[in-house]
């Protein structure tokens, strides 16, 4: 039986409309009500609460250009009611964002991120932009900040949809979409200028077949910016975690950036330029009251930050750019 889709994932839709997109409009139809059946969540019912207790508002003004996400409004907001709403979406792992007056501040300071590679990649000006894991859009709104023609973003974990639909409900309509997708339910081919994938490969078990889905995505001539944990030791060609990494159960390979380099032209890219390695801190990454759980301080031995508390070397990450010929 066809499921009615959430307006959110509907908005998607209403994107794509006269944009070459469109000609795959029922394969992501599908591919959504596939995943919304397959992985029904125990909780949705309760965030479908909180989406509905959010207030329609008369005026919004969003700022996308700043590392801080601001949305205000002339509006008689009540705040408190506000926050205890978006509060019962936690953890947020992706900002910051400033609501109204409400600092969400995010576990990850992804604006550091977005500085790295702002500027050394190719200009998102008119581009039409595709963020695979992107967690609950922050940057989906940095790239319509830097002009993109239209941001989509898929992400199978439901709570980050539901974030970003939390931010897409109180705000103007815009051309930032997303939907609850795994990277091999892409239906497209040649269709985005650029393609974001971050911190998505370590956690696919075939990488290659994750960065032929990037290629086949682009256009020819588009990039692909790709940013994953890798190891800085010249003897090893990738790690393996036997058990856990930084305590997370789905981490399958990180590889040296030789290796990283052969499987991007094993995929076909060009022109591959190194935009930023980077150790991941404790600044960047931490509980804050907007991510109560365990972050990176507790996933590090005590004793040498440099390694984690199983013993393999620290977060370390790599953003690469590379071109679809
Ligand atoms: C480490 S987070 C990175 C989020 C964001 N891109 C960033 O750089 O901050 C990885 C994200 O990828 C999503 N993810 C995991 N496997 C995926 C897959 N096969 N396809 C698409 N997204 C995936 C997760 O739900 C999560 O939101």
């Amino acid at each position: 039986m066809a499921l009615p889709l959430l307006p959110v994932f509907l908005d998607f839709f209403r994107v794509i409309k006269d944009e070459p997109l469109e000609c795959f409009h029922d394969e992501f139809y599908q591919a959504v009500q596939y995943r919304l059946t397959a992985r029904p969540h125990g909780r949705a019912d309760d965030w479908d609460q909180v989406i509905g207790s959010l207030p329609a508002l008369n005026q919004c003004w969003p700022d996308f250009a700043s590392p801080t996400i601001n949305l205000t409004s002339s509006d008689n907001i009540d705040l408190t009611t506000l926050e205890t709403a978006l509060r019962q979406l936690h953890p947020w792992r992706k900002g910051p964002f400033n609501i109204f007056g409400i600092v969400v501040d995010s576990e990850w300071r992804s604006d550091w991120k977005w500085a790295r590679l702002a500027e050394r990649i190719q200009p998102l000006q008119g581009k039409a932009v595709l963020d695979i894991g992107c967690g609950n859009g922050y940057y989906l709104y940095r790239m319509l900040g830097a002009g993109a023609r239209l941001a989509l973003g898929i992400d199978p974990t439901r709570l980050f949809c539901y974030q970003f639909q939390a931010l897409q409900l109180l705000q103007p309509k815009n051309q930032a979409a997303m939907l609850p997708l795994l990277d091999e339910d892409l239906p497209v081919t040649e269709c985005f200028d650029t393609v974001f994938s971050m911190g998505v490969l370590y956690h696919r078990k075939q990488p290659e077949s994750h960065l032929d889905i990037c290629f086949k995505a682009l256009s020819p001539g588009g990039e692909l910016v790709l940013e994953t944990l890798i190891i800085d030791n010249p003897e090893v060609c990738a790690l393996q975690p036997k058990d856990r990494y930084a305590k997370m159960r789905n981490v399958w390979e990180l590889p040296s950036l030789p290796k990283l380099s052969s499987q991007l032209e094993d995929a076909g890219f060009e022109d591959l330029k190194i935009i930023d390695i980077t150790r991941t801190t404790t600044l960047e990454q931490r509980a804050t009251g907007w991510m109560q759980f365990q972050s990176l301080a507790d996933f590090l031995d005590p004793l040498d930050p440099n390694l984690t508390i199983e013993g393999h070397p620290a977060p370390l990450r790599a953003i690469i750019a590379a071109r679809r010929p």
